[in-house]
């Protein structure tokens, strides 16, 4: 599954992972800048923030609460704001663009 990301200064990178990753580990495996992922993916430091593209939004699933409480602790959340490691890959997501935040 194809993974695009693309850092706050709109540099690009696209990378290949296999299902069931978390866009976190993906990013952390191909050292993207933006995510630190302080808590290891337990949905409790909130440093994986990203912004996902429109078209991926829908294919989602819905946030558990713990990621709308622990998103509250993120910097410049917007609609599209999820956390990486809540995002598991699949054949639906192929192709998903995340954007990275300037700053966790
Ligand atoms: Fe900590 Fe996602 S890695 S909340």
């Amino acid at each position: 599954t194809k993974v695009i990301f693309r850092d706050h200064a709109g540099e690009t990178r696209e990378v290949e992972a296999k299902n069931g990753t978390s866009v976190m580990e993906v990013a952390v495996a191909n050292m993207i800048p933006g995510i630190d992922a302080d808590c290891g993916g337990a949905c409790a430091c909130a440093t994986c923030h990203v912004y996902v593209g429109d078209a991926w939004m829908g294919k989602l699933k819905a946030k558990e609460d713990m990621e709308d409480s622990m998103l509250d602790f993120a910097e410049n959340v917007q609609d599209n704001s999820r956390l990486s490691c809540q995002i598991l890959l699949s054949d639906d997501l192929d192709g998903i663009e995340i954007t990275t935040p300037e700053s966790q």
